[in-house]
C-alpha cells in the first residue's frame, strides 16, 4: 500500500468513532516497532517526524525507511506526517519530500518558541493549506500553545499559559480550512506535564469539550499527551536513570477527549521511556554486552509494548483492513472540488 492521506484515516476514525495514535520516531527500530504494534493490532498508523528528527535520521533516510515499512507491511494504512513544521517553507520541503501529511505550528513564530499573533497563524497556515491541499497532503494546524520545551521547540511555560480559546479556534478552522486541529488544553511536550495527577483544574477536559461542540466537524488533535507511566519511570530509576516524579495525561482522560471529536493522540515521551529503560536494564545486567543489537533488540520490543497497548486504548485496533486507500491524486481533486463549490 502506498503512503496515504491522513485527512483519509482521520475521517475513518471519526466514522468509526476511534482515536489514531501518532508515534515519533528519529530511526528505523522505531519505524519497526509502531509497525510490528500495527500488524499484532490491525491498526492504521500515523508516523510523525519532528523538524529535529528529520535532520538526525537525514529526510532520505527517513523517506526511504517508511517506503520499506508501506512495502513490508501492505496491509497497513500508513501516514508519514510532519509533526511541528516551524515555517511554510519547512512543510514545504516536507511535502517534496513525500510527506502526506504535515503540521504548520504556527501558534508560535518561526523560531518554534515565541507565542505568534493570529493574524500570522491564519497567514501561515493557509499558504500551507493550498500548497498542501494541491497535492492531496494533508494539513494540521495548532491554536493556543502547549507548554514545556522539547529539542528547542515549545514556549517553555506551562501548560495553561496559552489556552485555546474556542471562538477563536471556531474561527481559525473557518479561515484557514485546514485538515486537523491541534489545540492547548494544559499538556506539555515531554515527561514533566504534572506535579500530581492531573484535575480538571490542571488538564482541560471540559475546555475541548466546549471546542467540540463548536466545531463538530473538526477532527481534534491532543498533543503532549503521553501517560508517563510509573512502571516505565520506574525502570529507568531503578537501572540508574534520575527521573524526578511526574504525572502525565491519564489515558482514561483521552478516551474522554475521543468521545469528544479528538481523532489524533501524539505520542513520543511514553516511547522515549520504554526505549531508555529497556537499555539501561541491558547495561546494567549484562555489562559485558557491547553487540547494540542486545540492547537495541530489547528496547524495540518495550517500545512495541507501549505502541501495540496505546492503538488497543485508542480504538484504532481491529481496523486496518476496513478501507482502501485513497490517492493523493484523489485527495487533490477532492479539495480542489470542494474550493470550487
Ligand atoms: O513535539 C515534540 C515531539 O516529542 C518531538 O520531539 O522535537 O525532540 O523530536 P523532538
Ligand atoms: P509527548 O511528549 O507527551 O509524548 O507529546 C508528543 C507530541 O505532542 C509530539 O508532537
Ligand atoms: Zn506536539
Amino acid at each position: 500500500m502506498p503512503l496515504v492521506s491522513m485527512r483519509q484515516l482521520l475521517d475513518e476514525a471519526a466514522k468509526g468513532g476511534y482515536g489514531v495514535g501518532a508515534f515519533n520516531v528519529n530511526n528505523m527500530e522505531q519505524i519497526q516497532s509502531i509497525m510490528e504494534a500495527a500488524r499484532e493490532t490491525k491498526s492504521p498508523v500515523i508516523v510523525q517526524a519532528s523538524r529535529g528528527a528529520r535532520s538526525y535520521s537525514q529526510d532520505k533516510f527517513l523517506y526511504h525507511l517508511m517506503l520499506a515499512a508501506a512495502e513490508l507491511y501492505p496491509e497497513i494504512p500508513l501516514v508519514l506526517h510532519l509533526d511541528h513544521g516551524n515555517s511554510v517553507e519547512t512543510c514545504k520541503s516536507a511535502i517534496e519530500l513525500g510527506f502526506t501529511s504535515v503540521m504548520m505550528d504556527g501558534s508560535l513564530m518561526p523560531d518554534g518558541k515565541t507565542p505568534s499573533s493570529f493574524e500570522y497563524n491564519v497567514q501561515a497556515t493557509k499558504e500551507v493549506v493550498a500548497m498542501a491541499h494541491a497535492k492531496g497532503v494533508t494539513v494540521e494546524g495548532e491554536i493556543g500553545c502547549l507548554g514545556g520545551i522539547e529539542d528547542g521547540h515549545g514556549t517553555g511555560l506551562d501548560g495553561l499559559s496559552h489556552l485555546t480559546d474556542p471562538a477563536q479556534a471556531a474561527e481559525f478552522v473557518k479561515l484557514t480550512g485546514l485538515d486537523a486541529l491541534a489545540i492547548a488544553i494544559g499538556t506539555s511536550h515531554g515527561a514533566y506535564k504534572f506535579s500530581s495527577k492531573p484535575t480538571g483544574e490542571t488538564l482541560k477536559m471540559d475546555r475541548l469539550i466546549e471546542i467540540h461542540k463548536l466545531l463538530p466537524n473538526t477532527h481534534l488533535v491532543m498533543h503532549g499527551s503521553s501517560s508517563v507511566p510509573k512502571d516505565l519511570q520506574d525502570v529507568i530509576n531503578k537501572y540508574g536513570g534520575k527521573l524526578k516524579p511526574t504525572w502525565g495525561v491519564p489515558v482514561e482522560e483521552i478516551q474522554l477527549g475521543i468521545k469528544n471529536g479528538v481523532r489524533k493522540i501524539n505520542v513520543d515521551t511514553d516511547n522515549r521511556l520504554a526505549i531508555t529503560g529497556a537499555i539501561r536494564k541491558v547495561f546494567v545486567e549484562q555489562p559485558e554486552q557491547f553487540d547494540p543489537r542486545s540492547y537495541l533488540k530489547p528496547a524495540r520490543e518495550a517500545m512495541k509494548k507501549v505502541v501495540a497497548l496505546r492503538m488497543t486504548q485508542f480504538g484504532q485496533a481491529g481496523h486496518a483492513g476496513d478501507y482502501k486507500p485513497v490517492s493523493l491524486d484523489e485527495m487533490a481533486a477532492r479539495y480542489a472540488q470542494k474550493k470550487a463549490a
